[in-house]
């Protein structure tokens, strides 16, 4: 496929106005995309767990609009007008517009609310634009109704053309975000041994997954909720002419071929030792470009350490990850559930953010509310 097969035919019907809702997950990042080609293509494939809890709900309303030559639209978050949100905005329009050539003929109202408080330092990109793609999608799907009822097979081709597309489009708003469409798994990136893979988009992982993984537990200690000082856009720039660059991405090719067979296997041993390396790899690509930057607090490391501890002396398998801030995740089995949450609530709590975490879980992906 190519980002041509996104283009659509005319459209054949004129709809003059109406709204969709779709709530959306974050996710999080298994093996980690760190470094991007032009037009939003990963330098490596990434892997991540859908998330359940943490989700942004977007209501997008349109009319049709007289005046052709701008994209004209509002953003509201939780019923306040949010205008600093509209660069990024403008920016995703612009970028998808030659994908959906509807944009500029109406006004539209983006209504937006997260399940996470917006300072929490919890990323809503992922969540927010794979919400916003998707609502996109459905007025495109209006445009193109036709009266004839689709065969099964035809209804389910559209069906999987629809995520697809809105996935293609959610990339290109933020990459991560072709992730967030669908669960348990989702890969994004082109890589040798997962079939179907691409780099345009993200797609469901393809093969059967131990038990051991199912339902897993993800719980994010709050240890920063303030912006952070170095965006993820800015960051991944740093990875052109970055000195390890070139290794950095052989080893993410090479960590989600190991992490396919420890899937399989359910070696929740050998997963914990790829998550904190890909983990840790990360920020260590932040601290080695220049200019260099730490994300990571010393409450960060703190944690770090008493994950570690506990692990050794509890006999576990909780492991931790972190994306491009200070906040840890920590990732356990269900079976861990309850002996985690209290050393949760009895070690780590105390180093967060007025002691804030969010309990989370592997998820299913996005939905349509209300229709
Ligand atoms: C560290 O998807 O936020 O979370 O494409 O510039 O919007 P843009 O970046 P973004 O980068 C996410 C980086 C990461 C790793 C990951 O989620 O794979």
């Amino acid at each position: 496929m190519t980002d041509q097969d996104f283009i659509p035919k005319p459209y054949i019907n004129t709809v003059k106005s109406g709204s969709f809702t779709w709530a959306s997950p974050s996710n999080i990042a298994l093996v980690k995309y760190w470094g991007k080609k032009e037009h939003q293509i990963p330098e490596n494939p990434s892997i991540s767990f859908t998330l359940d809890n943490c989700k942004t709900t977007t209501k997008l309303s349109f009319s049709k609009n007289e005046n052709t030559n701008n994209f004209s639209f509002e953003v509201f978050l939780d019923d306040e007008k949010k205008d600093d949100f509209k660069p990024k905005i403008e920016t995703f329009f612009k970028r998808v517009e030659a994908y959906l050539p509807f944009l500029k003929d109406y006004h539209f109202k983006i209504e937006t609310s997260n399940t996470f408080p917006h300072s929490s330092g919890i990323a809503s990109s992922a969540s927010g634009l794979s919400a916003l793609a998707l609502c996109l999608m459905s007025v495109e799907k209006e445009l193109m109704n036709t009266s004839v009822i689709p065969s099964a097979v035809e209804e389910s081709q559209n069906q999987s053309f629809f995520i697809q597309k809105a996935s293609f489009l959610a990339r290109l708003g933020s990459g991560s975000a072709c992730r967030s469409l669908e669960g348990d798994l989702v890969v994004w990136g082109k890589h040798e041994k997962i079939e179907g893979s691409s780099d345009l988009f993200g797609v469901k992982y393809p093969y059967e997954v131990h038990d051991n993984f199912k339902n897993y537990q993800d719980t994010i200690l709050l240890v920063d909720k303030g912006e952070k000082q170095v965006s993820s856009t800015v960051g991944h720039k740093l990875m052109f002419g970055h000195p390890f660059a070139k290794e950095r991405f052989t080893q993410a090719h090479d960590n989600l071929a190991k992490l396919k067979t420890i899937l399989a296997s359910g070696d929740l041993n050998a997963f914990v030792k790829i998550i904190e390396s890909e983990a840790l790899t990360l920020h260590a690509m932040m601290m080695t470009s220049m200019p260099y930057f730490i994300l990571m607090k010393p409450n960060t490391l703190e944690i770090i350490n008493k994950i570690w501890k506990y692990r050794a002396e509890a006999n576990s398998n909780v492991c931790f990850t972190l994306d491009a801030g200070a906040n840890v995740h920590v990732l356990y089995a269900e079976s861990e559930k309850e002996a985690v949450l209290d050393f949760i609530r009895n070690e780590l709590a105390k180093h967060c953010q007025n002691e804030h975490y969010i309990c989370d879980h592997i998820g299913l992906g996005a939905n349509q509310i209300g229709f």
